[in-house]
């Protein structure tokens, strides 16, 4: 048995010496939302969010969630997200991160503004807890580096630790037992001709939170066993495709990626399925549109909405093709 380390650990060698005493009245911090075209699936530490497999990502400009966190001195903390009560479950989870960082006594009010489409079909959370890890930096005066905001972050939430930064995101597993070599790392990638569409299926809240898929995956999928070298392999050849700007190499892997993290899922134990009708019928349609020679792609996270990688080149047929999708240029960071 290795050593095993807590998230109270990881904060105090993160903070080294500073102090959780608020320099202001109200921190405020914001950060994107990114998706995931090299997929994290299944964590080797539940404790401190420690991934099997290194992943990529793009942030989406103009996605963004912003956080305001002021010290209180009331009986809880509130969480107001978008000006109403969060819900309970999800305050608990704030609440669990804020105690990694809160002087004996104190509450907190925090309140935070996603400025996502609501009917967008995107997770914020990896940008809420990214958000958040900057505004406690403000609020504290701590001034860390963008290393350490993203190991806070991914104390909150893995993916987060991708959402410090804009633009091509890679988050290195690392291999230490403590996770201090397990951080995202920002990527020079110009490429202003990539794009990423939203194709919206469903709003609804998912049946399952990835924490739990994932979990349920690692524990009991006979084709987990596949995964972390897969993904390993994709990430590598994918950013050689982007440094060269080449889609059909992107797409093709960035869908493939996808494909093998759901077959994972589905092979689970009880099996964990987040498509809908309609999302296997978009796949379809993506697949015929290739078949007449548009590059267009797609990857899909957990949940059963769809989101298009494609170039400016092929622009016209896929919204001629898909209709009103709400488009994103990730590449260069603006
Ligand atoms: O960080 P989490 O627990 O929200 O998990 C993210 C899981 C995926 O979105 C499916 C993949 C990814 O890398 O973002």
């Amino acid at each position: 048995m290795g050593e095993t380390f807590t998230r109270e650990w990881v904060v105090r060698q993160i903070l080294a010496g500073r102090k959780c005493e608020p320099v202001k009245s109200a921190g405020h911090g914001q950060a994107p939302v990114n998706i995931a075209l090299c997929k994290y699936w299944g964590k080797r530490d539940r404790e401190l969010n420690l991934p099997q497999n290194s992943s990529l990502s793009v942030a989406l400009p103009g996605l963004d969630v912003a956080m305001s966190v002021t010290a209180a001195g009331g009986d809880a903390d509130r969480v107001l997200m978008n000006g109403r009560m969060a819900d309970p479950a999800v305050a608990d989870r704030v609440g669990r991160f804020l105690d990694l960082f809160r002087p004996a006594g104190v509450t907190f009010e925090v309140d935070s503004t996603a400025r996502v489409p609501p009917a967008a079909g995107l997770a914020s959370s990896a940008a809420a807890f990214a958000a958040l890890v900057r505004a406690l930096d403000d609020l504290y005066g701590w001034r860390l580096e963008g290393r350490e905001l993203s190991i806070l972050a991914r104390l909150g939430s893995g993916s987060a630790c991708r959402s410090v930064y804009s633009g091509a995101v890679i988050w290195e597993r690392g291999s230490r037992a403590d996770g201090m070599d397990s951080f995202a790392r920002p990527l020079q990638i110009e490429w202003p001709e990539f794009r990423v569409g939203l194709v919206m299926i469903s709003e609804q809240p998912k049946f399952l939170g990835s924490r739990e898929a994932m979990n349920q995956t690692v524990d009991t999928s006979p084709l987990y066993r596949a995964w972390p070298a897969t993904a390993e392999e994709d990430l590598g050849k994918m950013v050689e495709a982007m440094e060269r700007r080449d889609i059909a190499q992107l797409g093709e892997l960035a869908e493939a990626n996808a494909l093998a993290m759901h077959a994972t899922m589905i092979a689970a134990r009880p099996p964990v399925l987040y498509w809908l009708p309609d999302t296997l019928a978009v796949m379809q349609r993506v697949w015929a549109l290739r078949r007449t020679g548009v590059r267009v792609y797609f990857t899909i996270d957990a949940g059963p909405n769809v989101k298009l990688l494609y170039t400016e080149r092929d622009r016209e047929r896929v919204v001629t093709e898909f209709g009103p999708i709400v488009e994103y240029r990730p590449l260069p960071v603006v």
